[in-house]
């Protein structure tokens, strides 16, 4: 078993998420010829405590407050870019100049002419990459996209996809900040459509193939708070949130809608796609689960009138995508396990397996998505992608 040095530049949720997979993938996956080694964390001079915690909660070797040089260290294998999404630029740059593999969260970037470069960067240096668009990884979805995939829906119609939450209601919640840096348009680049649609996006890409164009609306609802280190009161420039309309390269129609007001919506997301033969749903509240309706068999073969209705599939027999990995059928896993499952698909990626995908690519792809939609918004009118 090969030992693969990780070196992890953030320390916050996506820290956790990523060092746990670390941690698990040989135990659920034991078959990867690769032994996953938690080498050095990164975090801000700042977030010392904050880092020796992590360090101490996760089992890394070593700490840096300078991700410069854990990115120049020679016994580091991967980068792991989990910092705010005005870093990922430069960290995925010189991470590739440096012959890292690389995993990079979501969004990939700030802007087309960021992740255009940074894909540059990393077809010159010709290293492994990742981007953690992570509910593809959900075995629901990917049965989803599997149902998709062997004809089952038939020429697709609609596609539908909400990604909602409610936690910016209040005046009261400041922007900026360590914890806030996503309502800073700096550091996060843009509000809800690059936070959430593009998870939406991914997903849709993936199951109903390229968007063509979009038209869409966004909405700032508070247009001012209170910076939470300065306490000065600052404009509001991201998107709160974000609906559009898009046309599929395969002749479907779709919507999408995202927001952060969404009263009562904490992690709120679900896709829908209804075909000629049938149709899907899933909904993130209930992620073992994908609804069926069944209209006709791929052949054409249409199902009696009588027994036409919804199945709801529970997820979890050895049969389904990365279940057998885990326990006994009827036995339920976890949001984690979509990182250990993602974490999995890129290490037999660099052992011969399947491609990984989504790479810096296909986030390329999701980025061109998300500013065309700001762009529309912005100009009013259909933009094409
Ligand atoms: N795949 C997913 O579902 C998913 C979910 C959440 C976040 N993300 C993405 O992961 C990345 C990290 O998000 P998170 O939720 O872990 O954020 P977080 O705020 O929990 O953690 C961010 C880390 O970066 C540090 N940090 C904050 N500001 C910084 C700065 N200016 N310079 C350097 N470091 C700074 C923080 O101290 C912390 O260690 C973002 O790109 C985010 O979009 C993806």
């Amino acid at each position: 078993m090969k030992t693969l040095n990780v070196g992890m530049l953030g320390c916050g949720f996506m820290g956790r998420t990523h060092s746990n997979a670390y941690n698990q993938v040989a135990h659920f996956f034991p078959d990867l010829p690769f032994k996953p080694v938690l080498k050095c964390c990164y975090g801000r001079p700042e977030d010392l405590e904050t880092l020796k915690k992590f360090r101490q909660a996760w089992g890394y070797e070593e700490i840096e407050t300078d991700w410069h040089k854990l990115i120049a260290r020679s016994d580091i294998d991967i980068v792991d870019v989990v910092a705010p999404n005005f870093l990922h630029k430069e960290m995925v740059i010189e991470a590739a100049n440096a012959g890292k593999m690389i995993i990079c969260e979501k969004p990939f970037a700030m802007s087309v002419a960021e992740a255009e470069e940074m894909v540059e960067a990393v077809e010159k240096a010709g290293v492994a990459n990742m981007v953690s668009f992570c509910y593809r990884r959900n075995p629901a979805v990917s049965l989803f996209k599997q149902v998709v995939d062997e004809g089952r829906i038939g020429r697709p119609f609609h596609y539908r996809a909400l990604y909602l939450q409610d936690y910016t209601i209040s005046q009261k919640v400041p922007a900026g900040g360590a914890s806030l840096w996503r309502l800073d348009a700096k550091v996060a680049g843009s509000g809800v459509t690059g936070d959430l649609l593009a998870h939406s996006i991914d997903a849709a890409e993936w199951i109903n193939g390229p968007i063509k164009r979009v038209c869409a609306k966004t909405e700032i609802f508070i247009k001012e708070r209170k910076n939470a280190e300065t306490g000065e009161m600052v404009p509001i420039t991201i998107d709160d949130a974000c609906m559009f309309l898009a046309v599929f390269e395969n002749g479907s129609i779709g919507t999408f809608e995202s927001s952060r007001y969404a009263r009562g919506r904490k992690n709120f997301q679900t896709m829908e796609l209804n075909g000629e033969k049938g149709a899907v749903y899933f909904n993130l509240e209930e992620p073992e689960y994908i609804q069926f309706f069944r209209y006709a068999d791929p052949s054409g073969q249409k199902i009696e009138d009588h027994l036409t209705g919804w199945q709801k599939i529970l997820v979890t027999n050895s049969e389904h995508p990365y279940m057998s990995h885990y326990w006994v059928p009827g036995t339920m896993i976890g949001y984690e396990h979509y990182f250990i499952n993602q974490l999995a698909d890129f290490l037999a990626g660099i052992s011969g397996g399947p491609e990984c995908h989504p790479d810096v690519h296909d986030a390329l792809r999701v980025q061109k998505v998300c500013d065309a939609v700001i762009r529309s918004a912005k100009e009013e009118k259909w933009i094409e992608i």
